[in-house]
């Protein structure tokens, strides 16, 4: 299997601008599409805002960062990622919008190359039937913030091959990762332990036993979690952790998975978190 150099990230997102940055980071060469000028354009800047708190954390050199950030290229068209070793999907949690996306990308590229999904929420087998290439595609699960998180899921779907999981593995540990091998089923890992989590948290505060405040600073100085769950919800953004639960919840009929109301109505009502600047909390 040929060593992987050029990289396709689909989606200018938070999750896909800090799987381009960790990816220039590495050394390795990334171009970053989204369907928009507007769209590329707040990736780039996030991921700008990004590189430069890690020059002022000591965790990037300033040489590095500029070298990083030649290695960058951005698009609006998919043809941009002809010839790439691996395409990194993040683009909405939307079955119909991924399938039709890894369709075009099945043709657009060369036989070997990888296709990856950061889906949090749909089985990876029902994106690689979307493909002629379903032994080359893999679920490929990022954390947030990406370039903090030193967790990448890798949930090869039923009909992924070993060699594509271990090719997998050493992008991983190139862009500094630590993999591991998650099934494909609802939540993959760590979803499925967290997720019930946050949503029982949701339902404390809902049910009027704690404030917000004192729930996360229990469980932040109570159990030395970095952030407590209704702060982690405005991180995510509470739109993916409805997804997320709903994805769940639908797989397995769990109580405990099913999304609290309040979850639904600070969705409806825009209140998504950090990404809309209020959440349970404003920002
Ligand atoms: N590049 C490199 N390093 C960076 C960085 C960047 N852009 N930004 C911050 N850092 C480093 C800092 O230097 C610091 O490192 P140090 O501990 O060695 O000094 C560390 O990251 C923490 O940064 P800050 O001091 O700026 O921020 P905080 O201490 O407030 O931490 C946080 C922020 C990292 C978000 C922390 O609160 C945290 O880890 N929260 C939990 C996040 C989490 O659980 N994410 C998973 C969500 S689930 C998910 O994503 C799955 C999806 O499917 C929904």
């Amino acid at each position: 299997m040929r060593e992987i150099q050029r990289v396709g990230v689909v989606g200018a997102g938070q999750m896909g601008g800090g799987i381009a940055e960790v990816a220039i980071r590495a050394g390795l060469d990334v171009t970053m599409v989204d369907v928009t000028d507007e769209a590329v354009a707040e990736g780039v800047r996030r991921l700008d805002a990004s590189m430069s708190k890690a020059v002022d954390r000591g965790k990037l050199a300033e040489d590095d960062r500029r070298s990083a950030r030649e290695r960058l290229a951005t698009a609006t068209e998919l043809e941009a990622l002809e010839g790439s070793d691996v395409v990194v999907e993040a683009v909405v949690e939307d079955r119909e919008v991924k399938a039709r996306l890894f369709g075009r990308l099945d043709e657009l590229l060369g036989a070997e190359a990888i296709l990856a999904s950061n889906t949090s929420s749909i089985p990876i087998v029902t994106l690689s039937g979307a493909t002629r290439r379903p032994d080359r595609f893999v679920g490929l699960h990022f954390f947030n913030p990406v370039p903090v998180m030193k967790l990448v899921e890798i949930i090869p779907a039923l009909t992924t091959s070993e060699e594509t999981v271990a090719a997998m593995r050493s992008f991983s540990e190139r862009l500094g990762k630590s993999p591991i091998i998650a099934p494909d089923r609802g939540g993959f890992v760590v979803n499925a332990l967290l997720v019930p989590y946050k949503l029982d948290a949701i339902r404390f505060y809902e049910a009027g036993y704690a404030s917000k405040e004192d729930i996360d600073t229990g469980m932040r100085l109570g159990a030395a979690h970095p952030m407590g769950p209704l702060e982690l919800c405005d991180l995510v953004g509470n739109d993916v952790t409805l997804m997320v639960a709903e994805s769940l919840f639908e797989e397995f009929r769990e109580p405990r998975m099913a999304p609290p109301p309040l979850l639904r109505r600070m969705v409806s009502a825009g209140l998504l978190g950090r990404k809309t600047g209020e959440g349970f909390y404003t920002y």
